[in-house]
């Protein structure tokens, strides 16, 4: 939809725990910010009052708590939340949405961590939820410096961050494989370099992404 300031842009980034993507997601908003573009932030789970509710019912708590097939209800249930009332609302008014982890993190966590599951996934999100985003960032680096640094943070919301390194080595291949299946709308970018390196980068891509839809 075209508005004063140009359509919508959903952009996503994924990438293993503690890989370094929320703080890239809130310097990309600061900065596409400065640009003088209108900028919604927002996560997954989460990014609207039912799907907060949600988050709290799947992040934290045993690891066993619920099944994969639960978990994939739960937060196709949170998405669609998200999607009715932050992300549509949002893209309809020309704004660019950055959001923290989408559809790719369930593909994954959901998809591969227990099972394979991707095929059951990928019909609820063709049933439910029907969108891809327009450019998504991963942001890719070596999961043993991404679960030191996510277990650096000492929160409460460890249920995957608990599935330890083993699974987080598949995540990580699993994404990289997702980019190379999506080529179209995936960046792979790497994380193991300075915030400010990796930042430039990514800036470079959204500002790439914005012309080429302009
Ligand atoms: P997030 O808050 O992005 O954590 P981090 O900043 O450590 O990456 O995501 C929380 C956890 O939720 C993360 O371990 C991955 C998991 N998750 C899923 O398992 N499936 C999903 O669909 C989403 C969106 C997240």
């Amino acid at each position: 939809m075209t508005t004063a300031q140009g359509r919508g842009l959903f952009l996503t980034f994924e990438g293993i725990d503690g890989s370094g993507k929320s703080t890239q997601c809130r310097l990309l908003a600061e900065h596409l910010r400065a640009l003088g573009r209108e900028v919604i932030l927002t996560r997954e789970p989460g990014g609207s009052p039912g799907a907060e509710e949600i988050r709290r019912l799947v992040l934290e708590g045993d690891p066993d708590r619920w099944s994969a097939e639960t978990e994939i209800l739960l937060f196709t249930a949170a998405r669609r939340d998200h999607l009715e009332r932050t992300i549509l609302p949002a893209l309809a008014e020309g704004k660019v949405v950055v959001c923290d982890r989408f559809a790719d993190s369930t593909r994954m966590y959901q998809g591969l961590s227990r099972g394979d599951l991707r095929a059951t996934v990928d019909k609820l999100h063709a049933l439910m939820i029907g969108r891809e985003p327009d450019l998504t960032i991963l942001i890719d680096m070596d999961p043993t410096t991404g679960l030191s640094r996510a277990k650096g943070r000492q929160g409460t919301e460890e249920r995957f961050e608990d599935f330890g390194l083993e699974l987080q080595e598949k995540m990580r291949a699993g994404f990289l494989s997702l980019a190379a299946e999506f080529a179209d709308r995936f960046q792979v970018i790497d994380g193991a370099r300075p915030i400010e390196a990796v930042a430039a980068e990514v800036a470079e891509v959204v500002e790439a992404a914005l012309v080429a839809q302009a």
